[in-house]
């Protein structure tokens, strides 16, 4: 029985957010929260703006106006040193090229995740370990990039990015490079990432990936045109700082 999953306080707060790079406006004023134990997909077509919207909720990337928060901390606020720290604690990021480093096994791969982190190697491998047999990987752990297909190296990726359990994953066309069926695997991981309790954001195309998920933003020429939860979202007012915790 699946015990449902109550949505909790907000992770990720966006108020009139936008990124100009010169002239071009890639995203505009964009009002958007996502809380704890969410899944939802970002959808749009190619250069509607959903990878910068996704950089900034991720704090890869800082906007040229607008409030962001996550987790409660207005980033502007804070030194590159405690932006690094919350960005570590609190988000996982899967991209839709992988990033495995070449010859490096599955294993090593997703237990340097963990290398700065301070814990004995031993124990990062067998973290490391545990990710890879949640993502359905227990039998490849030696295996190289190359030796894996394309599907269970975005499943190590995913195994790399949750890691240290992160509240959040954003997740930035993670099928785009995969066959519908491999896609399919990896879209299924996701959905379990949800049920255990991550909230995953999920950037799409694809109107049907993005229309299966229990909230869809749909994104155009830089602006949110229709967000499925836009009533809760927007009525709600910024939750204050003294109110997070
Ligand atoms: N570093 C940059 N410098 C200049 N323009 C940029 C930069 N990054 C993005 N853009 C522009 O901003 C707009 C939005 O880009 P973005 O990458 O967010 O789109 P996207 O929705 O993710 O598209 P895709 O589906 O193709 O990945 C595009 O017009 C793009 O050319
Ligand atoms: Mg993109």
């Amino acid at each position: 029985m699946t015990v449902p999953n109550p949505v909790g306080r907000p992770l990720v707060e966006l108020a009139g957010v936008s990124k100009a790079y010169g002239d071009v406006v890639a995203l505009h004023d964009a009002d958007l929260v996502v809380r704890r134990g969410e899944l939802l997909a970002i959808v749009g077509p190619s250069g509607s703006g959903k990878s910068t919207m996704l950089n900034i909720m991720g704090t890869l990337d800082r906007p040229t106006a607008g409030l962001v928060r996550i987790d409660g901390h207005d980033v502007s606020r804070l030194s590159d040193r405690e932006l690094s720290a919350l960005r570590a604690g609190t988000i996982g990021f899967v991209f839709q090229q992988f990033h495995l480093a070449p010859g490096v096994p599955a294993l090593d791969s997703v237990a340097d995740g963990l290398l700065y982190s301070g814990r004995p190697r031993g124990e990062r491998r067998r973290l490391a370990e545990r990710a890879l047999r949640r993502v359905g990987l227990g039998h490849r752990l030696r295996h190289e990039p190359h030796q894996l297909s394309g599907g269970e190296k975005q499943r190590v990726a995913i195994a790399r990015a949750v890691l240290g359990d992160p509240p959040l994953l954003l997740a930035d066309e993670p099928t785009g490079a995969l066959d519908s069926r491999s896609g399919t695997v990896v879209l299924e991981l996701l959905h379990e990432l949800h049920e255990s309790g991550t909230a995953v954001v999920v950037i799409t195309h694809d109107r049907d990936i993005a229309a299966s998920l229990p909230r869809e933003v749909q994104v155009k020429d830089g602006r949110i045109e229709h967000d499925s939860a836009a009533r809760e979202a927007t009525s709600m007012p910024l939750v204050p700082q003294e109110a997070v915790g």
